[in-house]
C-alpha cells in the first residue's frame, strides 16, 4: 500500500539506481560479498516510479521483487559487471542513486578450478575496484543530480561531507548505525542528508520505505 497519495512530479525524469552488495568472485565456487540487502534501493526505485520516474534499477545478488511497470531491473554480480551497465545507461540518467554496497576491491586473480587448501595459511591478494559513484561523478553535466549514500564508525559528519565533496554528489545520505534497529539487514534507517552547502537534515529512525520517502522529496527540491 501507499504511504502517501502518489503524485506524477517526476513524470518524464530517468533515474538510475544502484542497490544491494556486489560478489567478488575468487573460485567457481567461492567470493567476497558483504550483507546489504538491496532493500533501500529497492524502496527508492518503488518510490520514485511511484511518482512518474521511469527507474533503471542495477543491483547485486539478491532478491528485487518488481512492483511497478516504470522499474527496468538489471541485475550484476560483479562491481566491474555493475560499473558497465551503470556507465551505459548514466548519460540518459536525469538522476542517479549510488545505494550500492559496492566491493572496494577483488582478488587479483580468478581462479579457474576450486583452490584446494595445502599447509599453513593462505593470502589473497586484492585489486581496487573502480568507483562507480566517483566515476560518475566525473561525467556529471549541469542537469545531472548525483546521490550518494555514506555508512561510518566515526566522524560520520566529515567523512559523509568528504565523499560529497570527493564523488561531485549533489545529495549524501548518512546510514547511522549507531542507533538501534539502523543498518544492514534491518527494516528501518536512521539518516542524515548533507547537501552541498553543508546543511544537514536529520531524521528519525522510520521504516526503509519512508526514509525512501524523504530522500525522494530531498531529491525533488534540487529539480
Ligand atoms: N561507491 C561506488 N563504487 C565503489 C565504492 C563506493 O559507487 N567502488 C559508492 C557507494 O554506492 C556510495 C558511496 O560511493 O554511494 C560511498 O561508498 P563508501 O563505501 O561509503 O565510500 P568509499 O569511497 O568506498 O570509502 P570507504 O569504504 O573507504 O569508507
Ligand atoms: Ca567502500
Amino acid at each position: 500500500e501507499k504511504l502517501f497519495q502518489s503524485n506524477q512530479r517526476f513524470k518524464d525524469k530517468k533515474v538510475v539506481i544502484t542497490a544491494g552488495p556486489t560478489y567478488e568472485a575468487l573460485d567457481p565456487v567461492r567470493f567476497i560479498g558483504n550483507h546489504s540487502s538491496g532493500k533501500m534501493g529497492l524502496a527508492l526505485a518503488h518510490a520514485l516510479a511511484d511518482q512518474g520516474a521511469e527507474v533503471q534499477l542495477v543491483a547485486g545478488p539478491g532478491k528485487y521483487p518488481i512492483e511497478s511497470g516504470k522499474v527496468f531491473l538489471t541485475q550484476v554480480q560483479s562491481a566491474e559487471q555493475m560499473y558497465e551497465q551503470v556507465s551505459s545507461k548514466y548519460g540518459q540518467a536525469d538522476i542517479a542513486i549510488f545505494a550500492a554496497a559496492v566491493a572496494d576491491y577483488r582478488p587479483a586473480k580468478i581462479a579457474d578450478q576450486k583452490i584446494k587448501k595445502s599447509d599453513g595459511s593462505m593470502t589473497i591478494e586484492l585489486v581496487k575496484n573502480k568507483d562507480i559513484a566517483a566515476e560518475m561523478g566525473k561525467l556529471k553535466s549541469d542537469n545531472q543530480i548525483n546521490v550518494g549514500f555514506a555508512l561510518e564508525t566515526e566522524n560520520e559528519q566529515v567523512h559523509a561531507q568528504q565523499k560529497l565533496e570527493k564523488k561531485n554528489f549533489d545529495l549524501i545520505v548518512l546510514n547511522s548505525l549507531n542507533d538501534k534497529g539502523a543498518g544492514f539487514s534491518h527494516d528501518t534507517n536512521k539518516i542524515t542528508i548533507f547537501n552541498r552547502q553543508g546543511t544537514a537534515i536529520p531524521f528519525g529512525v522510520k521504516s526503509k520505505k519512508e526514509v525512501a520517502l524523504d530522500i525522494v522529496n530531498a531529491i525533488y527540491d534540487l529539480l
